[in-house]
């Protein structure tokens, strides 16, 4: 754990997700008081959301609120209540592709949402606040590793867009009420008790299911498509070492920095595929193979992702170590135990 100097509150929305879970667990092993909100909606299966905050309510410094981040009224009733030192949005509507389907959820979470946390936090003011942005506001950029200090001007999904939108308001809110904080883009996170809507996790759901898997890709796969996997408990510790590295305002800078957390390792999705298909294996003990159908690209997919991790690196001394194989072994271990696969 880091050595913030008050931290006697911490408030993670979106806790009963993902990330949000895991991150909370960590907090509360260190003996912190944690603040969990989430409005639990089914954008995929609740009784995943709902495992994960029955393992945190085992915790007595454990309180769990569901609500919205986008019902103004509430998130300040609840600030004012608790008065938060550290804030941790996490809350959001995640994924590229359903940005297609159904917009309004990104703007109702991730724009007025966010915006609801800023206003908080400027009424009642924070040490700290870290919100997650994405890697998906590089879009097609070509150079690669994706530096922060790339433009992102060029998002390619309105999911992209909603997270680029968050950097520009934090920073505006750093500028005028000297909030500091720090936007995280998270590049493709995946692990244990993950999010069924991302690829390796309904890779696995087909094979159960007896289904191809459909491989969205019409280039030329084998050097083309690639992805900067990071596992979950690196993304964690990221987030848990830039707890105390609030950024301070200084002469025409703002107290607002943006850090990549990825694993600076891409891999191309056909070997991601075929670890997968090792740990299942490992995991099932016997060998399995995925039917696979390909297709084109989505839109609004991007080709490739690839972080720098040296500011990460520069401010905490921190990069992700955990490889695909070792992170897929647990994902695969816990999805056959979970779903009681044979
Ligand atoms: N997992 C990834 O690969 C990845 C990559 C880049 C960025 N991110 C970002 O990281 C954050 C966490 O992602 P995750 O993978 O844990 O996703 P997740 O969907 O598992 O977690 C988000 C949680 O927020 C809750 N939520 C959504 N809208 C809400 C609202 N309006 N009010 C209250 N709660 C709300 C959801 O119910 C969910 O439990 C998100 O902001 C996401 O956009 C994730």
């Amino acid at each position: 754990m880091g050595q913030e100097k008050r931290g006697n509150v911490f408030l993670i929305t979106g806790a009963a997700g993902f990330i949000g879970y895991y991150l909370s667990k960590q907090l509360l092993e260190a003996g912190k008081t944690v603040i969990g909100i989430d409005n639990l909606n089914d954008y995929y299966e609740v009784k995943l959301k709902e495992t994960r905050l029955t393992d945190l309510e085992k915790y007595n410094q454990f309180a769990f609120f569901k609500m919205d981040i986008a019902d103004k009224e509430v998130m300040m009733a609840l600030f004012e209540e608790h008065k938060p030192s550290i804030v941790i949005n996490l809350a959001a509507q995640a994924g590229v592709r359903y940005s297609i389907e159904n917009p309004d959820a990104y703007i109702s979470s991730n724009i007025t949402g966010f915006f609801n946390i800023l206003e908080a936090c400027r009424f009642y003011p924070v040490e700290h606040l870290i919100y997650a942005s994405s890697s998906s506001v590089y879009g097609s950029n070509k150079k690669v590793p994706f530096e922060e200090t790339d433009f992102v001007d060029n998002p390619v999904s309105l999911y992209a867009a909603t997270k680029k939108s968050n950097e520009l308001m934090a920073h505006t809110y750093s500028h005028l009420y000297n909030i500091p904080s720090t936007g995280l883009r998270f590049f493709t996170v995946y692990g244990p008790m993950g999010r069924p809507d991302m690829a390796y996790f309904g890779f696995a759901n087909k094979f159960f299911n007896n289904e191809p898997i459909h491989i969205y890709n019409d280039r030329d796969f084998e050097n083309d498509l690639y992805r900067d996997f990071t596992f979950v408990d690196d993304i964690v510790q990221g987030i848990l070492k830039l707890i105390p590295e609030a950024p301070k305002k200084t002469a025409g800078q703002a107290a607002h920095r943006v850090f990549n957390i990825g694993n600076n390792q891409p891999v191309k999705l056909m070997a991601f595929i075929t670890a997968l298909e090792k740990a299942l294996s490992n995991s099932l003990g016997r060998d399995i193979e995925f039917e696979k159908v390909y297709e084109p690209m989505k839109p609004g997919d991007v080709p490739a992702t690839y972080a720098s991790t040296d500011q990460l690196q520069h401010v905490t001394g921190f990069k992700p170590q955990t490889t695909i194989q070792d992170g897929l072994q647990k994902f695969a271990d816990w999805y056959v135990t979970y779903y009681n696969k044979k």
